[in-house]
């Protein structure tokens, strides 16, 4: 599973918001991009259901100098990385700006007994933390060019905090342009991915709400609750962006 370079094929840019998810809070196409963050308000354990059995490829994490460090992450959710991250980390500050995903953390980190983890509540454009106070600063699918999603104000942040030499990696960016055009490298890794739900029910449901009839087919036709990540339609979990700092 070699790295290819970023102009790989396999990037697909992100997709507009599912429809059946602008649908279910009655938003029109014009305010679809609420959709998103009024999921993680409403409805943070529908959240956690759809990415519980969507994995970030595994060399992902291997890429990641965790060991013994000091870790900011910005946009934090349920923990799908933070967790993975505590493991190894000396200390992990997950920085969530909204109350409910950071309850479900919360509560995952108690049921755990993780103690090496942090919750603030914030936004990448203003990290709670001092200068060079975190040897790593990492994000997966939060963190981007869009002002919502930090952009240049939150990448400010990012090296503010970080001390020298340190590095900042984004995980499955939504636009690795953006960022190599801030001196980022992108790397995508190889292999094949699959995205099992917990069972045919939650499969069924997260279909239609997150993705195409084609996905609710794919179920209906298997009758098992499990997919190629590629079948999805979104770019798959594969890839980083990375900016060492002297
Ligand atoms: C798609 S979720 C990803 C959550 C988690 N990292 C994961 O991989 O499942 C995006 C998260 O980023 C948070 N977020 C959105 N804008 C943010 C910002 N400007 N700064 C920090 N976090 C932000 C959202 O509240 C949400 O929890």
């Amino acid at each position: 599973m070699g790295p290819v370079p970023s102009a790989d094929p396999r990037w697909r840019p992100r997709l507009s918001v599912p429809a059946g998810l602008r649908a279910r809070y009655g938003l029109s196409a014009a305010q679809a991009l609420e959709a998103w963050p009024l999921l993680y308000q409403r409805e943070p354990e529908l959240y956690e259901l759809l990415v519980e059995g969507e994995p970030l490829h595994p060399r992902l994490f291997r890429e990641l100098p965790l060991d013994g460090a000091r870790v900011l992450e910005v946009g934090a959710g349920t923990g799908r990385l933070t967790l993975p991250a505590a493991a190894r980390a000396a200390e992990v500050y997950a920085l969530e700006p909204v109350a409910a995903m950071r309850e479900v953390l919360r509560r995952k980190l108690e049921e755990r007994g993780v103690t090496n983890v942090t919750l603030l509540d914030g936004r990448a454009e203003a990290v709670p933390l001092g200068d060079q106070s975190v040897d790593l600063a990492i994000s997966a699918s939060a963190f981007g060019a869009d002002p919502e999603h930090g952009g240049e104000d939150g990448l400010r942040e990012l090296l503010r905090v970080t001390r020298r030499p340190g590095e900042v990696i984004v995980l499955w960016p939504d636009d690795p342009n953006w960022f190599m055009g801030h001196g980022f490298t992108h790397v995508a890794f190889e292999g094949e991915l699959e995205v099992r739900f917990r069972d045919l029910a939650t499969a069924y449901r997260c279909a239609g709400i997150f993705y195409s009839p084609a996905v609710a087919d794919h179920f209906r036709r298997t009758r098992r609750p499990v997919i190629p990540f590629a079948a999805l339609g979104v770019n798959v979990a594969r890839d980083l962006c990375r900016l060492q700092i002297e």
